[in-house]
């Protein structure tokens, strides 16, 4: 039966290990699976701009036997001319997997809803679930596990990303911490999700406003802009709101001493990080970003295998 992959949840957490596992085999042996031979395309939609998601949905899906089918929205019909539905409609007849990066996650769940191969959020509004499994992927690397492991994250955790890193490392069993400013902190469903999730899976959830609260002895700690696709209009209100949370060299030693930096990048130096920080000894960013790809072929690998079931 299809499987959707739109928030980090809609897989279970044995599903989430197995998907970890698949991206290890296949960074070691990058050309071991196929499941685009044909080849067969994959249809990669973006509504916003992108380098990391585009880069490695294209080396991804080519790496697989595939044909990669960048569609920017901008030269298409979909949108304003053609419902999401009817574009989902037309696809699903001659390609095998849809990625799309867009704004409102509803529009996902449309395109899932009327499609009968897999559909993968590359980024939406609410979540950016392919961007979790990289960053498991580089932790696990660095850490040798996931479970119990505390992971902070510092900034707007009213975002994409903070709903992501809620749910998704939750559903590692990792006790996962946020800190944002008071009207940038997460919505009370998804806190609750993540507390149902860490509650099963043996981790826990903080949400604060303080982030010494949120980085102490954290093993793994995050951050992402404070202005997301989108929210361009608001930099300057945003940038006063967001003083103090700067993830800088005097922050991050009130994580243990071996703790390791993530950020899903592109990055601004001087504002939700500083450069010695993201420039520094503690900092794996380029280890994740590699690891998209690696973290992406895995799920489109599993997500392959069970559309053909
Ligand atoms: N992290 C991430 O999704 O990067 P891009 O916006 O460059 O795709
Ligand atoms: N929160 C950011 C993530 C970019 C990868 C945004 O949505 O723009």
């Amino acid at each position: 039966m299809v499987r959707h992959f739109l928030k980090d949840d809609d897989i279970t957490a044995a599903e989430q290990a197995e998907i970890l596992a698949l991206a290890r085999e296949l960074k070691a042996a990058p050309y071991s699976r196929r499941p685009f031979e044909g080849p067969q395309t994959v249809a990669l939609i973006f509504d916003k701009t992108s380098t990391r998601t585009r880069v490695s949905f294209t080396v991804g899906v080519a790496d697989l036997g595939g044909n990669p089918m960048v569609i920017d929205t901008g030269t298409s019909q979909m949108g304003k001319k053609e419902s999401v539905a009817d574009t989902a409609r037309v696809l699903e007849r001659m390609v095998s997997a849809i990625v799309w990066r867009t704004y409102a996650h509803s529009g996902l769940e449309e395109m899932a809803a009327n499609s009968k191969v897999p559909v993968i959020n590359s980024l939406s509004d609410d979540y950016h679930p392919c961007q979790i499994l990289a960053d498991l992927q580089t932790i696990q690397e660095h850490k040798g596990s996931l479970k119990g492991l505390k992971f902070a994250y510092i900034g707007d955790s009213s975002n994409n990303m903070a709903n992501s890193y809620l749910t998704g490392m939750a559903l590692a069993g990792m006790h996962v911490a946020v800190a944002g400013p008071s009207g940038y902190l997460p919505n009370a469903a998804v806190v609750a999700r993540a507390q149902e999730i860490a509650a099963a899976q043996g981790g826990s959830v903080t949400v604060t406003t303080d982030p010494a609260v949120a980085i102490a002895d954290a093993d793994a700690v995050a951050t992402d802009t404070w202005i997301s696709m989108g929210q361009e209009d608001e930099k300057e209100q945003r940038v006063k709101d967001f003083a103090g949370f700067t993830i800088d060299a005097g922050l991050m030693a009130k994580a243990k001493s071996d703790a390791i930096f993530l950020h899903c990048l592109p990055a601004y130096r001087g504002y939700e990080v500083s450069a010695e920080v993201i420039d520094g000894d503690q900092s794996v960013i380029w280890d994740e970003a590699e690891n998209r790809l690696h973290a992406q072929k895995a799920l489109m690998v599993w997500l392959a295998e069970r559309a053909a079931a």
